[in-house]
């Protein structure tokens, strides 16, 4: 069985890869105390110690906002720790799975994005995650896997919140100026599972297949959770007054990841019904 370390074990995709990989790997996930991406040597000393052979690398700073406020952290973190993470993979000859992000576009070619379609980020977040992937590149063997608008079951994702919101009777707005792709933690977990077994490397976009407009994919986890009767008020993304601008439309073009596998990402929509069969996603918890 291959060896296998995942960075941010606890975080959101790291939770649905370690379910993904249980019993067909062995796995080391890591969390911050064990491994923080900001220190060179603990980076170096645990891969070393650990020698995985592949290093599935989710961990950053994910807080897009709040990035624009700390430039300095999400650098260090998204920028220079993940230089740490593909030294040591490279060092000990370990693969390298890197998960970037659709925020390394601008958001103006106006269809989906290709795997070579020229990068432009208009925000802190995405500039650091676009060095990341640079640094991912300098390994033998990395894939580089885009993807956007991750949900999950529970824990912190826009499908909870809106139901957290739902349950708490509290007023529901949402942009709809604003077109994206979905991705169901649990499908990009597969996703990479696949495309590592298929030894690609390179670039691939990774999401639910079709794109959605916020606002609408509001509407729909309240529909699908059996909640039409809570209404989502359509909103702008200038009248938020959130920090980081956003690409105003960033779907991510899936050919590639189809071709290469054999089959495309499951649809949005059939990825959200299956997501809230778990009861901690229906509740919001
Ligand atoms: N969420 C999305 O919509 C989205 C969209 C596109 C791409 N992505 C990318 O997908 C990946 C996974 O995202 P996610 O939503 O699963 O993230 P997440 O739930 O926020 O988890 C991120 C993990 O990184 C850890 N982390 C943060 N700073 C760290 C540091 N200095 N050293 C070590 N670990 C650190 C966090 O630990 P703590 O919990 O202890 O802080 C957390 O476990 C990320 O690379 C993200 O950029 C996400």
């Amino acid at each position: 069985m291959k060896r296998i370390l995942i960075t941010g074990g606890p975080g959101m995709l790291g939770t649905a890869l370690v379910r993904e990989w249980t019993g067909r790997a062995i796995l080391f996930p890591v969390g911050i105390t064990q491994f923080d991406l900001r220190d060179a040597a603990a980076v170096g000393d645990a891969v070393r110690r650990l020698a995985p052979q592949w290093i599935i690398h989710t961990a950053a700073f994910t807080a897009v906002d709040l990035a624009e406020s700390s430039v300095e952290e999400c650098t260090a973190v998204n920028d220079r720790g993940t230089a740490h993470v593909a030294v040591a993979a490279a060092a000990c000859g370990a693969n390298l799975v890197y998960v970037s992000t659709d925020y390394v576009f601008d958001g103006t070619k106006g269809a989906p994005y290709r795997e070579d379609d020229p990068t432009n980020p208009i925000n802190v977040y995405g500039r650091t995650k676009l060095a990341g992937e640079a640094h991912a590149r300098g390994v033998p063997g990395h894939l580089v896997v885009r993807t956007q608008g991750l949900f999950s079951r529970g824990g912190k994702s826009f499908v909870s919140a809106i139901l957290g919101a739902a349950t708490a009777g509290r007023a529901i707005s949402v942009v709809d100026d604003v077109t994206t792709g979905v991705t169901f933690a649990e499908d990009l977990a597969h996703g990479i599972r696949l495309l590592v077994e298929a030894g690609a490397t390179g670039t691939y976009h990774v999401s639910n297949t079709g794109a959605v407009v916020w606002a609408d994919f509001a509407r729909a986890v309240l529909d699908e959770a059996g909640r039409a009767d809570v209404p989502v008020a359509r909103t702008s993304a200038a009248a938020t007054g959130r920090a980081a601008k956003r690409p105003p439309f960033s779907a991510l073009d899936g050919a590639k990841y189809a071709a290469t596998v054999g089959a495309p990402m499951p649809a949005w929509r059939d990825a959200l019904r299956r997501c809230l069969k778990d009861p901690a996603a229906r509740t919001g918890a």
